[in-house]
């Protein structure tokens, strides 16, 4: 009983061994681009520590244009409703990113109140 258990076992060892490498023609990986990627600017690098983990960049900036209290609104929503660990001491930094990144794509200055 043992054996006829064994040998099996042993084939498949032996031919696990014996199995080509797996080459892969092209060794990279290559994401799709997100057209929403964050542009260059102070405070991008604390909007991806806090706030790419759950959601892509796009659904940051494919927003309508919203004032500074709204960035700050949202970002609060975002700790609040959904649990985001936010640095406290980046909000200031990533809503002065938000305002330039929406400036940045057209028509709506920084200040704009609405
Ligand atoms: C813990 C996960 C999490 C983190 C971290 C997070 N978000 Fe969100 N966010 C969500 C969820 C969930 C939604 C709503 C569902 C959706 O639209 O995908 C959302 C939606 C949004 C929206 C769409 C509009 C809205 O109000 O629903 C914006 C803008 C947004 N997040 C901005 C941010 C910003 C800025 C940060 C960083 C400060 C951030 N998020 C960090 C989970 C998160």
């Amino acid at each position: 009983m043992r054996a006829a258990l064994f040998l099996p076992l042993a084939f498949l060892l032996a031919a696990c061994g014996a199995a080509p490498r797996v080459e892969f023609a092209d060794a990279s990986i290559t994401l799709p681009d997100d057209p929403g990627d964050l542009p260059e600017g102070p405070g991008r690098d604390s909007v991806i520590e806090n706030c790419t983990a759950c959601h892509s960049p796009s659904t940051m900036l494919q927003q309508p244009k919203i004032s500074r209290e709204k960035w700050e609104a949202t970002v609060k929503k975002m700790v609040t409703l959904y649990k985001a660990p936010v640095d406290e001491k980046a909000v200031p930094q990533i809503v002065d990113y938000l305002l330039a990144a929406q400036a940045g794509e057209g028509d709506v200055s920084r200040e704009t109140p609405r």
